[in-house]
């Protein structure tokens, strides 16, 4: 199990412990970040992080999903963050420390800016400084959410293409009528058949059964 570095405010108790590293970007999927967050933390023995991009935190309130789960220590990493760790020779490099971190990298949602950066090897904040930065071994699953329109651009197949290629596996998006007003293929894959993902692939139990309608359910469709 990898060690957190300094920057980590919670160390796995645990050598059991899955450390998934939830990635988000600027599309508005995003608003699923705080549900996925919870769902994953239903998990036994699962801790999470966050990594969000400028434009993904218009979508969903950082500081409450921190105070929300602040006794387990999820804390949402920022630009700022990258800079505010590092002073001298020798401190933890943030995107390095979190790369250390993570045991399985979720990017959900993943832009069409995201996906075309990281297919370029592009990285020019934090989130894509870590994308670089992570090895061939690391568990990497990508799920688009972009408008139909961009999602049948042919930049989005080469792109995909290349991620692939550098090993990410890809949640298939899903048809329906998208939060702009356009009906067809981009959203996100659902958030809980993206947790649940998690839960099979890496053996993951729910702690305890949900009593509401939140439980995944729906069958996921992933291709490599
Ligand atoms: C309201 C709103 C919704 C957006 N939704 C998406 C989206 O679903 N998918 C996408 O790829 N871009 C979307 N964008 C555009 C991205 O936010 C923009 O390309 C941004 O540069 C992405 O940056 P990032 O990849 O660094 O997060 C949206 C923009 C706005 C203003």
């Amino acid at each position: 199990m990898p060690n957190p570095g300094r920057p980590f405010p919670l160390r796995s108790s645990s050598p059991d412990a899955l450390h998934v590293l939830l990635l988000t970007t600027g599309s508005v999927a995003s608003v699923k970040a705080p549900l996925i967050v919870q769902e994953l933390l239903n998990y036994e023995n699962t801790l999470v992080q966050v990594v969000s991009t400028k434009p993904s935190m218009h979508f969903f309130d950082a500081g409450k999903l921190e105070a929300d789960n602040l006794a387990v220590g999820v804390k949402v990493w920022k630009d700022e963050d990258e800079w505010a760790t590092w002073d001298r020779m020798g401190d933890p490099v943030l995107h390095i420390e979190l790369r250390r971190w993570a045991d399985v990298v979720l990017l959900a949602p993943c832009s069409a800016n995201t996906l075309a950066k990281l297919a370029a090897g592009l990285c020019d904040n934090l989130l894509t400084s870590l994308l670089r930065a992570l090895t061939p071994e690391t568990p990497k699953h990508l799920f688009p959410a972009m408008n139909t329109y961009m999602y049948l651009h042919p930049h989005t197949s080469s792109h995909l293409l290349a991620a692939q290629e550098l090993g990410w596996e890809v949640g298939e998006p899903a048809s329906k009528a998208l939060a702009c007003g356009d009906v067809g293929m981009g959203a996100m894959m659902d958030w809980r058949d993206i947790c649940l993902l998690v839960a099979e692939r890496y053996g993951r139990r729910r702690r305890y059964i949900a009593c509401n309608n939140e439980m995944p359910l729906a069958p996921m469709r992933m291709s490599r």
